[in-house]
């Protein structure tokens, strides 16, 4: 077992303990992946500020998210098929960010359902949805929902045409997996994964079979996806669900000034500054980059939070002192379901903590709440 300092190693222990055609569907970015790179590479050009003698022997990271309490301003981003990472996956991610003190949210493309992450962690959670055709669905999706606990909904607006990547399609990665003679051999190199996915009984997109209409088996399931986007999703129709849903909405995947400027008349909580990880416009300004002017854009004080690229602590403060009031992680944290279940996930986040705490120490500040523009080298 290697020691596991940072969110690489959990990366690296990701990519052995799994069958590549998941990890690949985890570690990869739309088309040349450019957008997918500049994700990470832009946080590199942002400079901090190291600050001395500024007594930090007190130091604070809990804050507030959408007015609940959080013991850092991060939260898990909405990762779809958590559990073909790990058995449970859902399950466990959403138990680790309850034991972490911070926000899970479950993807509708999830194998657990709402209901059974309700049950496991019997605390509320934020459900993220897509904004879908099927009418009956939607309103039966927030019904559940709502009955479930869910605090928060995370309405995903970058995905009503599916970005491709390469990996995926000639691995054959769809939802449900194709069982190809590559697929099926590298599955069985991984026996211990495969051992695990047999004992665990939520294998079947536990949110959609058996709710959706016509979709009673996973065989069903591909078409109905296919027919679910919606190109035709307009503003209206964004403050259509947000009405629907009567609760706190996070309007996600907003990368642009505009856009974010639109979206502050939706009656939408707060909006995720998102590009998907960089899976679906590849050629889009990395996250990090656009965020200055989407702040500028909807005031200094509109909830903004901020996903895409942020794999370590420096990564969290350059985006809140940039800013963002929190942020969102996919990849940091299935990385680490990947390579070692629930335990994993809370390893990653005790990693993503650590390195906010020392980070924000040697700037020289010891409350979150006050990591601002000025920690950041004038300038950057
Ligand atoms: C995602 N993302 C995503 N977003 C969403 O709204 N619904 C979903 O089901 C998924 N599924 C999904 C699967 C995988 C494997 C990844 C990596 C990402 C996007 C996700 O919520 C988030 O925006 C990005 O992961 C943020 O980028 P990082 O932190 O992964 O770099």
């Amino acid at each position: 077992m290697p020691v596991i300092t940072e969110i690489e190693d959990l990366r690296r222990l990701h990519r052995r303990r799994v069958p590549r055609m998941f990890y690949d569907y985890v570690d990869v970015g739309a088309w040349t992946g450019s957008t997918y790179r500049a994700n990470r590479a832009d946080f590199g050009r942002i400079l901090l500020r190291q600050r001395v003698a500024r007594n930090i022997e007190n130091r604070n990271l809990a804050t507030t998210m959408l007015g609940q309490p959080v013991s850092m301003p991060l939260a898990l981003a909405p990762v779809g098929l958590l559990g073909m990472q790990h058995p449970d996956g859902e399950i466990c991610a959403a138990r680790a960010a309850l034991a972490a003190g911070v926000p899970f949210t479950l993807s509708t493309m999830s194998m657990c359902s709402i209901e059974d992450v309700a049950r496991a962690t019997g605390a509320p959670f934020w459900f993220q949805l897509y904004t879908l055709r099927d009418e009956e669905f939607l309103d039966s999706v927030l019904d559940r929902a709502r009955r479930a606990g869910v605090s928060a909904l995370v309405l995903t607006l970058d995905l009503t045409i599916q970005g491709q990547r390469h990996k995926d399609l000639k691995n054959r990665m769809t939802a449900p997996p194709r069982m190809t003679l590559p697929n099926l051999i590298d599955i069985a190199m991984h026996p211990r994964w495969a051992l695990g996915m047999l004992r665990t009984r939520r294998r079947s997109f536990g949110n959609i079979v058996g709710h959706a209409r016509g979709v009673t088996s996973l065989g069903d399931l591909m078409d109905w996806t296919s027919r679910q986007f919606d190109q035709r999703l307009d503003w209206a129709r964004v403050e259509q669900i947000i009405r629907k849903w009567g609760g706190p909405v996070i309007l996600k995947g907003i990368n642009d000034p505009e856009d974010a400027r639109r979206a502050l008349d939706t009656g939408c909580a707060a909006i995720l500054v998102s590009n998907h990880g960089g899976r679906q416009l590849d050629g889009a300004p990395s996250t990090i980059r656009a965020l200055p002017l989407i702040r500028r854009a909807v005031g200094p004080d509109f909830p903004l939070y901020l996903d895409s690229g942020i794999q370590s602590g420096q990564e969290a403060l350059k985006a809140i002192a940039s800013g963002a009031n929190g942020v969102f992680i996919g990849r940091a944290f299935t990385y680490g379901l990947g390579a070692m279940g629930q335990k994993g996930v809370e390893t990653a986040l005790t990693i993503l903590r650590r390195e906010m705490d020392i980070t924000m120490a040697l700037c020289g500040v010891n409350d979150i709440r006050n990591f601002g523009p000025e920690c950041l080298w004038p300038g950057d």
